[in-house]
């Protein structure tokens, strides 16, 4: 049977327990942080945080806000599995996910009894807004030891993978609806060395897709998502469904290699800044279906292809890379678009290469 589905404590609510365990003479502590990947680290400074008092709330970071603060490589987990990971704790009472990097709007509605903190801290090297905040709230501040050694980060590195000191592959989320020659090149690219990254999907939503065959032939997971009838777009279920199993994979990029389905939210909000797109012209040209024929028909001298990050409006995400192919006399669609193609399929890995390299410094090969 499937549990239902776990909801975060809203913001409302917590102010209205905080009361009431108030009238009662209890006290309330309050803790925030990322806890991406729970270790016992987490799990000892939760239950000193929690015998400060007499409950325990805490404000957990948005998977937004863990990448400010950490990188694009983090969280590891999303927000709302460590939402539900932290509540089933004994010690936590409470689990509320915040946006803000900043905790000083938070403390100021939830008014604590007893703020905890972890780290290298002391009262007086927390942030001046939050010093602010808990002083105005007349919050008692009081500062853990962390478990030496017991850190996400130490973690991460422990499974040989991006944390402090130790680096890994990209993982790559390959998203297509076609015959997968660009995909194809990708692996290319990847066993020549010229692209330092690990596939760890490849979905389509179109069944039987070349692509799939080209995944299952490479021993690679594949599998369809089920986008729904309207042509182009991705219903609310098939957007969940997508989102799940990109964040199950693992993925740290989510490259469209001839994927025909415009993203929307709640796609793009779960992967900001790590969705790329190649789309045959040269944007912002000829956005939209068939680019090349577009070009052709306006009888430009030049076509190509372009990769660029995804953004709400389509096609005209910030471009990252190009490559320009004269349209030669005597031009068809069909002896123009092969020519593209064969720039695409060097384009492709030589832009998810450097945009890794830029971008997600931590996994570098
Ligand atoms: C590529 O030409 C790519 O530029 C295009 O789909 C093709 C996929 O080919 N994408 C778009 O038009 C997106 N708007 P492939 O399946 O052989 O890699």
């Amino acid at each position: 049977m499937e549990s239902p589905e776990f909801v975060p404590a809203e913001l409302d609510a917590v102010v209205a327990w905080r009361d009431e365990l108030d009238r009662a003479g209890r006290k309330l502590v309050f803790t925030n942080g990322c806890f991406d990947i729970l270790h016992i680290g987490h799990v000892r400074y939760l239950r000193e945080a929690r015998a400060l008092g007499d409950a325990l709330a805490v404000g957990l970071n948005s998977d937004a806000s863990v990448r400010e603060l950490k990188g694009l490589g983090r969280p590891v987990n999303s927000e709302g599995d460590r939402a539900e990971v932290l509540a089933a704790l004994a010690c936590v009472d409470r689990v509320m996910v915040f946006h803000d990097r900043r905790v000083d709007g938070l403390i100021d509605r939830i008014r604590p009894h007893i703020y905890a903190k972890g780290g290298d801290h002391r009262p007086e090297t927390l942030p001046p807004e939050e010093r602010e905040a808990l002083r105005r709230v007349g919050a008692e501040v009081r500062i853990l030891s962390l478990v030496p050694g017991r850190s996400t980060s130490a973690t991460i590195s422990r499974m040989g993978g991006g944390g402090a000191g130790t680096k890994r592959r990209p993982r790559l989320a390959v998203l297509g609806s076609g015959k997968g020659s660009n995909f194809r090149a990708m692996l290319g690219a990847i066993n020549e060395g010229r692209l330092h990254a690990d596939i760890a999907v490849v979905i389509s939503d179109v069944p039987g897709a070349g692509i799939l065959d080209l995944a299952r032939d490479a021993g690679l997971p594949h599998l369809v998502v089920d986008c729904g009838a309207r042509r182009a777009r991705i219903d609310a279920a098939g957007a969940k469904d997508l989102v799940d199993r990109i964040r199950a994979s693992g993925a740290d990029l989510v490259i469209l290699a001839g994927f025909m389905r415009i993203l929307e939210e709640p796609v793009l909000g779960a992967f900001p800044e790590r969705i790329l797109n190649l789309h045959p012209s040269l944007l912002p040209k000829y956005p939209g279906k068939d680019a090349w024929v577009q070009a052709l028909r306006a009888g430009e001298e030049e076509a190509g292809c372009t990769v660029h990050l995804v953004t709400a409006e389509v096609d005209a995400g910030p471009i990252l890379k190009q490559a320009r192919v004269p349209v030669e006399p005597g031009d068809t669609a069909e002896t123009l678009y092969s020519r593209i193609q064969v720039q695409e399929h060097l384009l492709l890995p030589a832009a998810i290469e450097e945009y890794a390299a830029n971008f997600l410094p931590g996994l570098q090969p």
